[in-house]
């Protein structure tokens, strides 16, 4: 029995001395924020680290994602996915426009391709899709579609801070992608978010509505809103940077352990990375069978661990917010997939721990049960 309860994440953090540091020149400078010299640093080292042409940070991913859909000034029908966390939807319908599901691909869990231009109509805007669990979307054939339609592309690229497609940052696709530097992702500013575009003058805009619609001269020029981030959270930003490569590095570690140990198990199925890299911030597993799924969920919360039902239920099923269509590849994995523990402070002890575990709930053969 584990005494210590396991979670599904836990943020990771920088030596507290390092962030204090960076703390003191905030509180010299008495900038708190209004995109002060601490948010200006981490912008510019994120996107040398990244390799991106624009970044500019936000007050959480929720809003880089409404400053996104504001910035490129589209209003009409948006075709999204509905295996994502409901901020992808609350996202659009604050900013009046209606999310149109497409289902998902039932390999990669991220949108069909092959689905979306049966739902374009002429109210079609945007396609809105979600690099799940930050395994890259299929960039170039959404490209592709978002052309031939002329329909603008925003990746809500939440999970992605770090994926890769042929090597470079998948934030480079899309006419904007927003990210997210929540606690739990894999770069966290405590809350925090970022819009990331390859087009100055669309940076320069989103700057603007970030900052309550004011231009450079501090005339307001647009309807904007307040989604600044603060000197305090750039800072955390900064400390944690120093410390991205690592994070990484050790997920993938304990990804790779995750599923080494797993795939033993004919009835468990992964995600399939299909396009370039994903940033292994999430390790997902779906079962064959829901009560599969409730069987393994009990056995943890038994053994004081907690893994979580992500994404559970599948969007499309948010009767109250959005109006049903059916989408039965969504639906169904969100019905038997949940994300195992995987964090900085998480030991490959725990992790075996969490796979005998699992193993042992499903009978699976030839394995040491614990
Ligand atoms: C897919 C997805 N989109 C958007 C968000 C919203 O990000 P934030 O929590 O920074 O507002 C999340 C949050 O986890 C998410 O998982």
């Amino acid at each position: 029995m584990n005494n210590k309860p396991i979670y599904v994440t836990q943020p990771s953090l920088p030596p507290l001395a390092e962030y204090i540091e960076l703390l003191e020149d905030v509180w010299e400078t008495g900038i708190l924020t209004h995109n002060g010299p601490k948010v200006v640093k981490f912008e510019e080292d994120l996107k040398n680290k990244l390799g991106v042409d624009n970044i500019s940070t936000l007050t959480n991913g929720t809003i880089a994602l409404q400053v996104a859909i504001r910035a490129l000034e589209v209003k009409g029908e948006i075709i999204t996915t509905p295996f994502s966390w409901v901020a992808t939807i609350s996202a659009i319908k604050y900013e009046d426009c209606t999310p149109v599901f497409c289902d998902i691909d039932p390999e990669t869990f991220n949108i069909d391709v092959n689905k979306i231009e049966e739902l374009i109509t002429d109210k079609t805007v945007a396609i809105m899709p979600v690099h799940v669990f930050g395994t890259p979307c299929n960039v170039e054939a959404i490209k592709k579609i978002a052309e031939k339609h002329n329909l603008k592309v925003i990746y809500d690229a939440a999970h992605a801070l770090g994926s890769t497609v042929k090597g470079e940052s998948v934030l480079n696709y899309g006419d904007v992608s927003a990210t997210s530097m929540h606690g739990t992702k894999l770069l966290n500013t405590a809350e925090g978010g970022a819009c990331i575009t390859s087009d100055i003058d669309l940076d320069e805009k989103i700057k603007s509505i970030r900052f309550f619609g004011h231009d450079k001269s501090k005339n307001i020029v647009q309807d904007g809103f307040n989604g600044k981030m603060t000197e305090i959270h750039a800072s955390l930003g900064l400390a944690n940077l120093k410390y991205f490569d690592a994070v990484l590095e050790d997920r993938k570690l304990k990804y790779k352990r995750y599923h080494d140990t797993l795939k033993i198990d004919k009835d468990l199925k992964f995600q399939k990375v299909e396009f370039g890299e994903t940033n292994y911030s999430y390790f997902p597993v779906v079962f064959e069978t829901e009560q599969q799924l409730l069987k393994a969920m009990n056995a943890f919360n038994n053994a004081n661990i907690f893994p979580r039902r992500y994404f559970y239920p599948s969007l499309n099923n948010l009767k109250n917010i959005v109006s049903y269509s059916a989408c039965p590849v969504s639906e169904d994995i969100a019905s038997r997939i949940i994300c195992l523990p995987l964090y900085f402070n998480l030991t490959v002890e725990q992790v075996d721990l969490i796979c005998q575990l699992l193993l042992k709930t499903l009978n699976t053969k030839r394995i040491e049960v614990v």
